[in-house]
């Protein structure tokens, strides 16, 4: 049997604040004009200094101004790479997949020693117009699609964005191919996603993928055998 190892990625700003969707940059217009300006300047020196760093010093000046929660997410990214690190030390072949958004990026950085690939079908579900904004905002501000979202979750699509069912239509080449590995992976996505994916190996049925829990911080692995698939959870931290 070989592991398929799923996570979400660290902690990030938007979770601590309750906000959806997002990437890094993005969060301006919705920030306080005193961390918009701190922001701005960061942004300032981020262009000067970006000319002359490496790709890595590039995650780590964005980890360091931009998206994640330097405490919870940074942490859970280091000790998730000691676990992965111990835990398929003897797999040559095994591989990171990402999502194409900062935060998995930034939470895979610290694992060393094996190939990383961006796929844009694991990047999180698209929140469109709601993009970046709380559910108490999408709420009070257009309460038809909170109440839309709240009766079926599933079929639901936000305007100019994406339904749980568009997630599981695009996540169908990531299943092939996690299908044909002989390695194990690590994927590291984001909740929407990982309820599909995680859906699929554990024979969940449609209607329950909206509301599987996948919490942050916990790596969940399936054991793809020939008798079946098995599912061990391990919270690295709280
Ligand atoms: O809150 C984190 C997050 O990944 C959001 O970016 C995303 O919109 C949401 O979870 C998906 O969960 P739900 O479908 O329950 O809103």
């Amino acid at each position: 049997p070989r592991p398929i190892l799923l996570t979400r990625h660290g902690e990030s700003r938007d979770n601590v604040r309750g906000r959806i969707g997002g990437d890094t940059v993005l969060r301006l217009e919705h920030i306080s004009f005193e961390k918009f300006v701190i922001s701005f300047i960061e942004s300032l020196r981020a262009s000067c200094y970006l000319q002359y760093c490496s790709e890595d010093q590039h995650l780590a000046f964005a980890q360091k101004c931009l998206n994640v929660n330097l405490d919870a997410g940074e942490i859970y990214a280091k000790k998730l790479a000691d676990f992965v690190e111990k835990r398929l030390k003897s797999e040559k072949a095994a591989s990171i997949w990402t999502s194409t958004l900062q935060r998995t990026i930034i939470t895979a950085s610290p694992i060393i020693g094996f190939p990383k690939i961006q796929w844009r079908a694991l990047d999180e579900i698209n929140a469109g117009v709601c993009d970046g904004m709380t559910y108490e905002e999408i709420k009070k501000n257009m309460p038809e699609e909170y109440e839309a979202r709240r009766k079926d979750k599933l079929r639901y699509r936000y305007p100019r964005g994406e339904s749980y069912l568009d997630v599981i239509q695009r996540l169908e080449p990531v299943i092939i191919e996690l299908e044909r590995q002989r390695a194990p992976v690590v994927v590291i996505s984001h909740q929407a996603v990982l309820r599909a994916l995680y859906a699929y190996f554990a024979d969940r049925p449609l209607k329950e993928i909206p509301h599987i829990e996948v919490p942050l911080h916990t790596i969940i692995e399936i054991q793809m055998g020939v008798t079946g698939v098995q599912e061990k959870r391990y919270k690295l931290m709280d």
